[in-house]
């Protein structure tokens, strides 16, 4: 014989298993919203009160006469872009990296502090240099019939101007 303290317990327990299993649905639903959200081509609003053109003016005068020298030899903490020249490292965190990512420079950087690594989205962007280096050097290789002679992907490729690429494309406009 079931108490009605028990019997209470028990509907209770359901009743909490149920509010979870919604719960669970409506999060489902949530992030359902948040990825049909991503797929409106808006970049990433960017701070107002950094000056990118100001940064990359002052990086250039910095570096110049050192725009041909390796990266590694000119800047601290270079990692991954050893041999890349100096001056086109600065390209490609101006237009490979800000722009493809739609994303000013302190989305990876403490200005004026470029070396250090106190943002994760840094060590990020290496993986992802590498994962980018994966695909175009190995997977992309091992496909067979495809058009271009080396067919190739980008950040630009899945960013588009965004942090979190797109998975799908706005819907159609309404007839
Ligand atoms: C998506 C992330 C990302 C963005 C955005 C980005 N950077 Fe970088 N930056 C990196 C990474 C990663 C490295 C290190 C590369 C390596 O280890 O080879 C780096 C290195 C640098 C360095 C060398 C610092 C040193 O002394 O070692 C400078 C200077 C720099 N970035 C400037 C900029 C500027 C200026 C911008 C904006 C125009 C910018 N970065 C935007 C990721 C980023
Ligand atoms: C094959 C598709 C793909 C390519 C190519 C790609 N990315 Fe990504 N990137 C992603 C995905 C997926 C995420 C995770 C987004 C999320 O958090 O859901 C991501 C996240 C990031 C983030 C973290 C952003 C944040 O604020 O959390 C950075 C930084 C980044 N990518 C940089 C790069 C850079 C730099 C390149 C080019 C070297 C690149 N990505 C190329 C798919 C890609």
């Amino acid at each position: 014989m079931k108490t009605t303290m028990q019997r209470y317990l028990s509907v209770a327990a359901i009743t909490i298993v149920g509010a979870m299993g919604i719960f669970v649905f409506n999060s489902d639903l949530r992030f359902e919203t948040s990825i049909s959200a991503q797929t409106n081509p808006t970049p990433t609003p960017i701070p107002a009160e950094f000056d990118q053109q100001a940064a990359l003016a002052k990086l250039r005068e910095q570096i110049k006469g050192r725009e041909k020298e390796p990266a590694s030899a000119v800047f601290k903490n270079i990692q991954t872009m050893k041999d890349r020249p100096t001056g086109q490292l600065l390209a490609v965190m101006e237009f490979g990296y800000s722009r493809s990512l739609g994303v000013t420079c302190t989305h990876c950087h403490v200005p004026d502090n470029w070396e250090s690594e106190d943002k994760p989205t840094k060590q990020v962007a290496r993986d992802m240099s590498a994962m980018v280096g994966r695909i175009n050097g190995e997977m992309l290789k091992g496909i067979k019939n495809l058009k271009s002679a080396s067919p190739t992907v980008n950040c630009t490729t899945c960013h588009r101007g965004q942090v979190v690429p797109a998975l799908n494309l706005p819907m159609p406009p309404k007839p």
